[in-house]
């Protein structure tokens, strides 16, 4: 099983560039760029990623994002992340980025995306790894913040497919932001938003009517209401799960715990994804590996979480249709 999992193409929806950021980068761009971080090695960073929910993880991680101040960061960022994609076999992904961690500490927007899409660019080139960009509003700013934002991306609306919500779910629901979403789709964004992480199902019941999401973000909590499952699976909804992530954030106690086997069996259009991986111990291969260590899973099922990503990638029917293909062969090559 883990030579099949290692050599399975794979489709990540579901990583926050920023997330990828490893304590040696860190390290490295705090020396660079001259930025104090309160850690005096790469040791003590990883003992303080010890999270007893999502808000302890979102507090050290936007400390973090800090060491951040040029383009060539970004970009140093982001081609460390597609490096271990082309190890870990992943063919496509579609990143999220966080601007205003970066707007708010007065570095320009420009800066931000330049540095991710140079990377993104040469990913294409140098390792055959497709990508799109979304661009998340933090959902513990205001409305007025999330508006601001939107209008700074429009001059690079070429070079990102969605919008997104992300931070604290607890507090923040769905309806803050549904008029910044309603201006979004009007400009021609897909959208998409975190629900059911830690928040209740009616948070996903509500992204879906008020902010017309194409995926949940997580999404784990719909297993609470019968209704809502049957709804996803009936619809295709898909749901960009992070089994790692879930742990770490004790969303669920044990990996044995986990709820994405049953989704998967319901029919769901679930996938497997990282979210954090510099802060939650894993990439792609390691976020499959932990599944099928611990719960009984078949190839055609491990398989089927890319098929399902292919699905619900934002990629026009050619590019989901070669992708399906290069799974179909590996899947026949066995
Ligand atoms: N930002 C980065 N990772 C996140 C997560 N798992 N949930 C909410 N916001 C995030
Ligand atoms: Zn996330």
């Amino acid at each position: 099983m883990t030579d099949f999992i290692a050599g399975l193409p794979k489709v990540e929806l579901h990583l926050h560039i920023e997330g990828s950021l490893e304590p040696e980068l860190m390290f490295e761009l705090a020396q660079r760029n001259q930025v104090a971080i309160p850690f005096d090695s790469t040791e003590a960073v990883r003992a303080a990623y010890d999270f007893h929910n999502l808000q302890s993880f979102l507090d050290i991680y936007y400390q973090g994002a800090n060491v951040l101040i040029h383009e060539q960061d970004f970009f140093d960022l982001t081609w460390a992340y597609l490096l271990r994609c082309a190890q870990d076999n992943v063919i496509h992904t579609e990143i999220f980025f966080d601007p205003q961690t970066h707007t708010d500490r007065g570095i320009e927007f420009a800066t931000v995306v330049n540095g991710i899409c140079r990377a993104l660019e040469q990913g294409r080139t140098e390792l055959g790894i497709s990508s799109q960009l979304i661009m998340c509003f933090l959902r513990h700013l205001d409305e007025e913040a999330a508006f601001h934002t939107l209008e700074m991306a429009l001059p690079f609306k070429d070079k990102i497919v969605a919008v997104g919500l992300d931070s604290s779910e607890q507090g923040n629901p769905p309806q803050k932001f549904a008029r910044v979403f309603a201006r979004a789709l009007e400009y021609g964004f897909l959208t998409v938003a975190h629900a059911g992480e830690e928040g209740t199902p009616q948070n996903i019941r509500d992204a879906l009517s008020l902010l017309s999401i194409s995926r949940v973000d997580h999404g784990v909590a719909c297993a609470g209401d019968e209704a809502l499952m049957d709804e996803l699976a009936q619809n295709r909804m898909p749901l960009t799960v992070c089994p790692l992530s879930n742990t770490k954030l004790k969303v669920f106690e044990r990996m044995e715990d986990h709820n994405i086997a049953m989704l998967l069996r319901r029919g769901l259009c679930v996938t497997i994804n990282s979210d954090d991986p510099a802060y939650f111990g894993g990439y792609m291969t390691d976020n499959f590996s932990a599944v099928a260590n611990a719960l009984p899973l078949s190839e055609a099922e491990l398989a089927q979480f890319t098929l399902n990503a292919i699905e619900a990638s934002f990629v026009d029917a050619t590019s989901k249709a070669e992708m399906t293909a290069r799974v179909q062969a590996y899947l026949a090559a066995r």
